[in-house]
């Protein structure tokens, strides 16, 4: 990995100087670099790497802004994402959001029955018993996400589970909004909303 990362820098380093069109760049970074751990069209298949088919460029924005900025700091965004997003400008960050953006999302995958029931009723109700917030109010009916808020559908399950963790024990700390919701949730609770999240 640390092979890659060292590639896809150098790679990025001297991109500004390539004979690449500018709108095209987006895509060109996208297909020869970011592609090397997110997947061809986003569609990565280890959940460290998060699917940024369909996603919203919205909320892609703020992310390669919030990595650039060194604000979105737990540990896979600075070992991974950090680096990267040094080498980007706000013109190339736009034209990635947009590229990912229009790629077709990964659809939902089955999860187990018990599961699913149980994180549909966290998301589409919340638990008013503990503070929870419905996640649909944010995220949408169909976990597609809108504008800031992110598409959770066709996410792997274990990347939603540690991001949710993440927000809860401060390493992903700069999120007021969702420090706030997971705040009382079991683990149990944040598999089921995740394995659920992912299956739509
Ligand atoms: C060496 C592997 C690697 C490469 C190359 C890479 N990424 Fe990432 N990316 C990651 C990892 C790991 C994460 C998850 C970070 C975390 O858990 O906080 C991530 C997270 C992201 C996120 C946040 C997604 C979300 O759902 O919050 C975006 C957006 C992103 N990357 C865009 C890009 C773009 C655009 C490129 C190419 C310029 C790129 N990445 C190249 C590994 C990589
Ligand atoms: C009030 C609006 C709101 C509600 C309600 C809400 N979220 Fe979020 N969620 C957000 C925002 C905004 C972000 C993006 C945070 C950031 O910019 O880093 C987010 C991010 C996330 C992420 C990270 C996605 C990624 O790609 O890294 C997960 C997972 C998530 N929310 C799950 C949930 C779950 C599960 C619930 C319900 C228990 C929920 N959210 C309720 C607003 C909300």
């Amino acid at each position: 990995m640390r092979n890659i990362i060292a590639l896809a820098l150098g790679i990025l380093a001297t991109a500004g100087a390539s004979a690449v069109p500018a709108q095209q760049e987006g895509k060109a970074l996208a297909t020869g670099i970011c592609s090397a751990c997110h997947g061809p069209e986003g569609h990565s298949v280890s959940p460290v790497f998060p699917r940024l088919a369909g996603q919203q460029s919205a909320y892609i924005v703020l992310q390669l802004d919030a990595f650039r900025g060194h604000q979105r700091s737990d540990p896979n965004a600075q070992a991974y994402m950090w680096g990267m997003a040094s080498q980007l400008n706000d013109d190339t960050i736009k034209e990635l959001a947009d590229y990912y953006a229009a790629q077709k999302p990964v659809p939902g995958q089955a999860g187990d029955a018990a599961l699913v029931a149980a994180g549909e009723k966290i998301f589409v109700g919340g638990i008013p018993a503990q503070g929870v917030p419905a996640c649909a109010s944010c995220h949408g009916a169909l976990a597609e996400g809108v504008a800031a808020f992110p598409r959770l559908g066709g996410q792997h399950v274990d990347y939603l589970i540690a991001q949710l963790q993440g927000f809860q024990s401060g390493l992903r700390s700069n999120a007021p909004i969702m420090l706030a919701v997971v705040r009382t949730l079991t683990a149990e609770q944040i598999k089921a909303v995740a394995v659920y999240a992912a299956s739509r």
